[in-house]
């Protein structure tokens, strides 16, 4: 019956009206205040973000949305509908609760989903809008609509793992930040990087999943690179993410780790090389080994050649040798 009584409201409406309520929410919730202010951010930078707080409580979107339970909400990702096994009873409830929310936005700065963190140990750590019609995390990055023009100015993109990690960034001087939304670095996320700006500057956690995702991100990378695009990958210590390093050592320390982070024909040449044994013939077939689909996803450029140079003389061979045995003069798939 609720079902037939289903009005329609356009998704984004809907989201934005929600996110205005989170905000509103915020100004009244100290331990959501305090929680912010114990990660060094100020009202300010949350405003900026325009980030929120959706309070305790199963249905608080009630008094956002009046007709909440016959409204086609489940869509938006805001709400949940439960329904008993027998298909009987559908109860209705809110999926973000007690939670620091973080609106997503896309190009058009259009609120279309929301990252929720509890401030306590809870699980998960962040809860995250489902794919909607509006939303896809493989495809949206976050702070990409707030970053746009100081990644302009810039004149390079930092890419990290994290909603905190964005906004710390910004907080102490580097608003030119974005997170993948808990997904590996997909090859949509870097043409849409690579379209507003020369320069990718990697920067995930220090952590054995950040250099995971570095070696995706690196994969990811590959085929659409030019010789006028430069991608670098900034490694942390184990222990810190971008949020947790700039916090422990200061702005300029992160500007260093910026100057001196490694450039993407390098860590290839590392990846590749791994525990292998240059001082043996199978040792450095085994890395050729790896390198070869590496090199086979990238377009010709100088940069490959360059590449191909760098791998050739530590595997004892010749670049014509490499480009003959990997291929490389067939024309790649795009
Ligand atoms: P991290 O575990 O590194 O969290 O996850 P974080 O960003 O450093 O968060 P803080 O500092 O503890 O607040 C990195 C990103 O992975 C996604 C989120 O996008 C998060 O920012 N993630 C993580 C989830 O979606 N769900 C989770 O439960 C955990
Ligand atoms: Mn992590
Ligand atoms: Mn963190
Ligand atoms: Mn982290
Ligand atoms: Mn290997």
């Amino acid at each position: 019956r609720a079902a037939q009584q289903a009005q329609s409201l356009a998704l984004s409406d809907a989201l934005q009206r929600a996110c205005d309520f989170y905000r509103a929410q915020l100004r009244q919730a100290p331990n959501a205040i305090a929680y912010l202010k114990g990660r060094g951010l100020t009202g300010e930078i949350a405003a900026r973000f325009g980030m929120g707080y959706a309070p305790a409580g199963w249905t608080s979107l009630k008094s956002v949305f009046p007709d909440y339970e016959a409204l086609a909400l489940v869509e938006s990702g805001l709400v949940i509908d439960h329904v008993d096994e027998d298909g009987g009873n559908k109860k209705r409830y809110d999926r973000f609760r007690e939670r620091v929310m973080f609106p997503i936005r896309n190009a058009k700065g259009q609120v279309i989903g929301f990252g929720g963190r509890v401030m306590d140990g809870g699980e998960p750590k962040y809860l995250n809008s489902p794919e909607t019609p509006l939303f896809s995390k493989g495809t949206e990055l976050y702070g990409l609509w707030e970053a746009r023009q100081a990644i302009r100015d810039a004149g390079y993109v930092l890419v990290t793992e994290g909603y905190m990690d964005v906004v710390a960034l910004a907080q102490l001087g580097f608003p030119q930040a974005v997170a993948t939304l808990g997904t590996a670095c997909t090859s949509t996320h870097v043409q849409k990087l690579l379209r507003q700006t020369d320069m990718v500057i990697f920067s995930f956690d220090g952590d054995k999943a950040g250099r995971r995702a570095a070696r995706r991100a690196l994969e990811a990378c590959l085929p659409h690179l030019s010789d006028d695009k430069t991608v670098k990958f900034l490694f942390l210590p184990q222990e810190h993410d971008p949020d947790s390093y700039v916090r422990a050592y200061g702005a300029e320390a992160f500007d260093q780790e910026i100057e001196s982070a490694m450039p993407l024909s390098q860590f290839l040449l590392r990846e590749v090389s791994g525990e292998h044994d240059l001082s043996t013939p199978e040792g450095r077939a085994r890395i050729q080994f790896d390198a070869k689909p590496l090199l086979a996803s990238m377009a010709p450029s100088s940069l490959r050649l360059q590449i191909v140079r760098g791998l050739a003389s530590l595997t004892e061979s010749t670049p014509a040798e490499i480009e003959s045995l990997f291929d490389l003069s067939k024309p790649v798939a795009a």
